[in-house]
């Protein structure tokens, strides 16, 4: 069984801050770090440190910082065959302030390379035959589009940064997996508290496929096709850094998906492992293996039906 990343790869300029800026504010920050990014690299690298078999599929410049995004996702134990370098265009970068104390932070990512991934690149037999294809939104539309056309296996697409999605794609998802901010988004409805049963309506509203939205520290909403929608919560830990958590989510939801768990084991295993990849810098400074989520497991409550 196999897992098949087709997104972006970044270099992530990781910057601690005290607080994060507001709209035209300067801060000062603390330290400055370079770290390997990306939420296509990212959800793989989750996904190989879990002990999928991973194929990542993406472009990154002819650049020492592309080496250093292939070279990071290789320790990950992800395949690189198809991360094709692209000569005369910088690999895509992400500058990252991170909050002290909430590891809270903004992303301003600039494409480079990504924005070079075309249809001939997806048009591959990994693309084609792997269990789960992971999607995201960084590489253009048309690209998501047809890896998703090719897929023979589950889609997971996670609309991030949100954008309108053409109605083939929505046909062919199988699991869409935004986050709060996203499904607003989606729904183009205004933005606000709203409870677990609102979520899920609204969930429903925009899609007819399995959503599940991720809920931050409060874990995950499942909203399956048919039945009852569930809350499941994370376990308790001490947040460093959430830059990449939603990435780790999938990578892990993949990993179990591909595994032949059902949503809702898969979903446990996913918030498990992203709640633990929050306790280091960076989208990939705390990743864990399969052993450190089997752990904690059994310590998660039974999830809440909706
Ligand atoms: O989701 C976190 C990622 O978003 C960062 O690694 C950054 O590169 C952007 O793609």
């Amino acid at each position: 069984m196999s897992v098949t990343v087709v997104g972006s790869l970044n270099e992530d300029v990781l910057v601690t801050v005290g607080r994060l800026p507001g709209r035209g504010e300067t801060v000062i920050g603390r330290a400055a770090a370079l770290a390997p990014g990306g939420k296509g690299a990212n959800q793989a690298a989750a996904a190989g440190l879990l002990g999928a078999g991973v194929h990542m599929v993406g472009r990154v410049g002819a650049d020492p910082a592309g080496q250093r995004q292939r070279d990071a996702l290789v320790s990950a134990g992800v395949a690189v065959d198809h991360v094709h370098a692209v000569p005369g265009v910088p690999t895509g970068s992400a500058t990252i302030p991170v909050e002290d104390g909430t590891g809270e932070n903004l992303i301003v990512v600039v494409p480079g390379a990504n924005a070079e991934l075309g249809v001939a690149d997806v048009e591959i037999d990994v693309v084609r035959t792997a269990a789960v294809v992971l999607l995201q939104l960084e590489v253009p539309m048309e690209t998501v589009h047809a890896a998703a056309r090719v897929a023979t296996g589950t889609v997971v697409l996670t609309p991030a940064p949100p954008r309108p999605l053409p109605d083939e794609l929505w046909a062919r998802v199988d699991v869409l997996v935004p986050n709060e901010h996203e499904l607003v988004q989606l729904a183009g409805v205004d933005p606000g508290e709203r409870s677990p049963a609102e979520l899920a309506a609204l969930a429903r509203s925009v899609a007819s496929s399995a959503v599940v939205v991720t809920l931050g520290p409060r874990g995950a909403l499942v909203v399956p096709e048919e039945g009852r929608a569930l809350v499941q919560v994370p376990p308790p830990v001490e947040p460093v850094d959430t830059t990449g958590a939603g990435d780790c989510f999938c990578g892990a939801l993949a990993s179990a998906l591909a595994a032949g768990e059902p949503l809702a084991d898969a979903v446990r295993y996913a918030v498990t492992a992203a709640a633990l990849s929050t306790t280091g810098a960076g989208a990939r400074g705390a990743l864990p293996d399969d052993a450190a989520v089997r752990d904690l497991l059994p310590l998660l409550p039974a999830p809440v039906p909706v």
